[in-house]
Parts: C-alpha cells; structure tokens; sequence
C-alpha cells in the first residue's frame, strides 16, 4: 500500500543491495524505518523483537531466513538448524511454521548447490502468493460490506470494528481483515472503521496509520469499547484476523478476539474473520485445547512503550514497583462464534464441510 505517495510492501528484496529489506514496525507509527537484514540472528530476531509481526508476514519472513541459511551452508544438517531456530522465534502463528515446512519440504528434494537459488525464489514466490490470497480475500469481503451498505440510507458508511493489526504489515500487502475495508474504500462505499488500541502493543495504531495513510475514515477506541458501541447499535460488522485457524473453524487471533467475539453474538453482529489459506492447521480441531499460546514479558503489562522525548524508543512503568503483569498474547474464539470465514477462495461456515468444501485438495494433504 501507499506511504506519502510510494507504493511499498511490508518486505521485499532489493537485487542491487541482494538482501532483505523490512519495514521495523516498531518504530509506527512515529517514524518510517527500512531495515536490511544481514544475518540469521537478525532474521530471528526480527520476528521475536516484532519488527516483523502479523502470522502472514513471519511466514514469508522466516521463507527469506531459510533462503539466508541456505547460502552460508546448504548442507542438509545447517538446512534442518535453520528450520528449528527459525520455528522457536514465535508459538501461535502457524504460517511460521507452514512456510519452514514448505521451504525444507522442496529443500529436500535439490542438490545442496541449488538450494539458496530455489529458497530465494520460493520466498520470492510465497510473498507474491500473500499479495495475491489477500486481494482475493479483499474481493470476496467487499461483497459483504456492500451487502450491509445497500441496505443503509445512500450516504450513511458501514461501521466496522477490527481488533489488533490484520493489516498491510501484518501481511506482505493489503492484509487480512483491512483488504475488504481498502477495496470497499477504493469503491466508494462509504465506511468508518472502530479500531481496537489492543494493548499492550498498540498493534491498532498501526491500523489507524494504515487506515489514514488511505484516506479511510477511522476512530481509535479502547479495548474495551467495542461491546459498548455494538449495544448502541454502532457497529455493523466485525472482521479480524487470524494467527491459527483450526480445522473445525476455530480462530486464534491477537488477545481480545474472544470477547469482541461474544459481544457481537450477543448484539446479533455478524462477526467474520479473514483467513488466508495457509492461516489454516488441518492438524488441529479443538483449538482452546491444543493451539500453543504466546506467553510474553509481563514488562509489557507494567509499562506503556512509545517513542521518548529524546527519540528513543522506550517504556513508562503505570503500575506499583513489583507488580507482577501477565500477558498471554492470544487466545481463541470457537467456531459457534465466528458467522463465517473470508477466504481466497470465498466465504465459508467456521466448520470442517465449510472449509473442506472450499479446500478439498488441502483437507487431507499430509
Ligand atoms: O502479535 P502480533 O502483532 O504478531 O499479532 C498479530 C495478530 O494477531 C493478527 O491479527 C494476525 O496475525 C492476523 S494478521 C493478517
């Protein structure tokens, strides 16, 4: 998407300088950083610092770290601890994982000597991919939000609360959930958009910074608004994205997911989640049950973190000296909750026949 004018992605490869750029999203939205990343410790820790962040964009990343790994040593034993260090950067995700998989998966199968050319190109390819799954999930979101728009007053905008950052950042571009707000946007469909802060990160800044930098109309709230506002009849239609779908439709997403989730089921708004494919675990069913949940730094709790007034990036303590915080990052909204899936190929019940009959041939994939 755009930055004053530019059209960037949230990563790419620059062939003169022949490395990684990335965007350091801890610095948005109070400064626009461009980062190279030289090393497979930088790699690393990109994802763990949450320069990169968003299940989409550490896949394509780790893809990229893998490409690294494998023109420093393309033996099959630096191949195999490439994948484990890159695995343990991040839990929840599961396209951390999917897009290691898929890279050792074909790794396997080239002589060492052509591994780092057909990595690069494989991570070349899977950012490309991203692109494409979310503005086909931008396409098919559109219809819902027209839907609602049609049956409003001409003139009056669809109101849409999201939660956390499902963003152009979060993914290589357009993002998950923000892709049917951009495309109704780019087709004049009137709309305002709720945005969650989503503490402790703020990762809904990022929202309200993608969103204004497209012109989108948009108001920053609390965490805690949403049910309030779906009460008084403001909001029309919840999207957010996905860091872990199950099987059966279950959704793992940025902590808070569960309760907007509940809220909306109890005010009869449509709650949908936007899910690129490889968001999918075909391995899991009962996702509160057996999906690894993110436990980070209670410091994260206790101070509030910004841009300092000697431009420095760093925290404030809110809470008494010795205060304990906890901070699980995720958790997980059942199926009954989620009134359907925006997917690539097309919206589908949060249910196994509903995902299996948009993804036959992923279902039983091993
Ligand atoms: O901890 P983060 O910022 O990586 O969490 C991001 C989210 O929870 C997003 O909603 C999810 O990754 C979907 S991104 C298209």
């Amino acid at each position: 998407m755009k930055v004053n004018g530019t059209h960037y992605r949230s990563l790419w490869w620059d062939a003169d300088k022949d490395a990684l750029q990335i965007i350091d999203q801890r610095w948005l939205p109070h400064e626009f950083r461009v980062l190279q990343v030289n090393s497979l410790k930088d790699f690393a820790d990109a994802i763990v610092e949450m320069r990169v962040r968003g299940a989409p964009l550490i896949g394509v990343t780790a893809a990229y770290g893998m490409a690294h790994a494998m023109r420093l040593d393309p033996s099959d034993a630096a191949m195999d601890q490439a994948w484990e260090y890159l695995d343990a950067t991040r839990p929840t995700a599961i396209n951390l994982r999917w897009a290691l998989n898929r890279s050792r998966n074909i790794l396997r199968g080239v002589t060492p000597k052509d591994r780092a050319s057909v990595a690069l190109k494989l991570a070349h390819d899977l950012a490309d991919e991203d692109v494409e799954i979310n503005r086909k999930i931008g396409i098919h979101g559109l219809e819902l939000i027209r839907k609602i728009s049609n049956s409003k007053p001409s003139g009056e905008p669809v109101r849409l609360l999201t939660h956390c950052n499902a963003g152009w950042l979060a993914t290589v571009d357009w993002g998950t959930a923000t892709s049917p707000m951009y495309h109704a946007h780019d087709a004049e469909i009137p709309i305002h958009v709720w945005v969650d802060e989503t503490r402790p990160r703020n990762q809904g800044a990022l929202t309200a910074w993608e969103l204004g930098s497209h012109g989108i109309s948009h108001s920053y709230i609390t965490d805690n608004a949403g049910g309030h506002l779906m009460q008084h009849g403001q909001v029309d239609l919840v999207i957010t994205g996905t860091d872990r779908t199950t099987r059966r439709g279950d959704v793992c997403n940025k902590i808070g997911t569960y309760l907007k989730a509940l809220a909306a089921q109890d005010n009869n708004i449509p709650f949908y989640v936007a899910l690129p494919s490889p968001t999918i675990d075909w391995s899991v069913d009962d996702g509160v049950a057996e999906i690894p949940i993110e436990e980070r730094s209670g410091v994260e709790i206790t101070h509030v973190q910004g841009k300092m007034a000697d431009g420095s990036l760093g925290t404030t303590q809110v809470t008494p000296d010795g205060t304990l915080g906890g901070n699980p990052a995720f958790d997980v909204t059942p199926n009954r909750l989620v009134t359907g899936l925006i997917t690539e190929r097309g919206v589908c019940d949060a249910s196994t026949e509903g995902l299996s009959t948009l993804f036959p041939d992923l279902v039983n994939a091993p």
